[in-house]
């Protein structure tokens, strides 16, 4: 480990930016002072692992990101205790799942541990970044580019690993209130054998336009059903999702066509360790609708990484809308929310040894 660290080369900037007000942050407006970033050539493999003042990055028009977006990303927090102390949310679990979506792109795996003690580096760098406040957090965005100028539809020989922060609030205006949810009928995300699995540029890319016309509509995000048939739930794009339906929790089961996510994992071992039954299942719209109806449908509610816990209030199928738990956040909701968070920010204990202390 201690060599690895060496390996990095840390070169301070001279002109601090103004921190942003902790109340004003959004989510991923502003960036901290640093960056890390490391270069993959083909005849040299993953080399000169820098950290740098943050800066804009200086590419060729013909870069193959551009043009075929060969491009992938991760999203993970940092949060700093009350006593002090900085703890990330299960960041080997993202470099691992970095690598998996580098295998569905055709880019070199990266060397996990190293990501990990540089990222550590860059956090201890830019440690009077991470909000102190509950509610807010450090986001980490890992993402590499593919840099070779040709175009060529092949994969590139040349690669730049880049990791930026960025201090954020609530990812919905909404923050922990529900969400009103449009399901998309028209255009699909992803198909199985695709790229809905990998966190790559393309798979957000394709949610954009429906994403608008749902946000016409009122809806804070669009709820993605599977790409043949267009009748089994998949995910939100950025969130996982969940339905508690008669006392039993269901989540849709990894088909190959949505993320992996942290969080829903996470949630999954949480709701067990509570004794409450969860099921990973192929969940159909027209079920969750008749469950609504019926009144079977007792709390739905997106995970992720940016939304940690999202209720959802209202889901809108075919123009036909539900209310879900009165539109206010349910009970389990909440606690998974509470639980989670105070997890996080160390106030809270960590059965599961999910934080990992950084050293600064
Ligand atoms: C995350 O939760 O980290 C995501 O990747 C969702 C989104 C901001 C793209």
């Amino acid at each position: 480990m201690a060599k690895q660290i060496k390996q990095i080369d840390i070169q301070l900037t001279t002109q601090k930016k103004e921190k942003p007000q902790q109340d004003k942050l959004g989510f991923g407006v502003h960036f901290s002072d640093h960056m890390f970033i490391m270069n993959y050539a083909a005849d040299k493999g993953w080399h000169e692992p820098r950290i740098v003042p943050y800066q804009p990055i200086v590419l060729d028009p013909a870069a193959k990101v551009f043009h075929y977006g060969q491009t992938i990303f991760e999203g993970l927090k940092a949060f700093k205790t009350s006593d002090g102390r900085v703890l990330l949310f299960r960041p080997e679990r993202n470099f691992a799942r970095l690598n998996r979506s580098n295998e569905r792109l055709g880019i070199p795996a990266i060397d996990e541990e190293l990501a990990l003690e540089a990222l550590k580096a860059l956090i201890a760098v830019d440690q009077d970044w991470i909000p102190t406040e509950a509610g807010y957090s450090l986001y980490i965005r890992p993402f590499v580019i593919a840099t070779q100028p040709a175009l060529g539809v092949d994969a590139s020989t040349h690669y730049q690993f880049i990791i930026i922060l960025s201090p954020v609030g609530n990812y919905y205006p909404e923050g922990v209130n529900p969400v009103k949810i449009y399901v998309e009928n028209q255009y699909v995300r992803a198909v199985r054998g695709g790229i809905g699995a990998a966190k790559t540029a393309g798979n957000y890319a394709a949610s954009l336009k429906a994403q608008e016309t749902a946000k016409e509509k009122g809806y804070s995000q669009v709820l993605w059903l599977d790409g043949v048939h267009q009748k089994y739930i998949e995910e939100v794009g950025s969130m996982n999702v969940f339905f508690k339906i008669n006392g039993t929790v269901y989540t849709p089961a990894l088909s190959g066509s949505i993320l992996d996510g942290i969080t829903r994992s996470s949630i999954i071992q949480l709701l067990r360790h509570w004794g409450i039954p969860v099921e990973e299942s192929v969940i159909s719209i027209e079920d969750l609708f008749a469950a609504a109806k019926n009144g079977e449908l007792e709390e739905a509610f997106g995970t992720g990484t940016a939304a940690v816990i999202s209720p959802i209030g209202e889901l809108n199928w075919q123009d036909e809308q539900v209310r879900i738990n009165g539109g206010v956040t349910g009970e389990i909701s909440g606690k998974l929310y509470d639980t989670l968070t105070g997890i996080q920010r160390g106030i809270i204990p960590d059965p599961f040894d999910w934080m990992i202390e950084v050293e600064i």
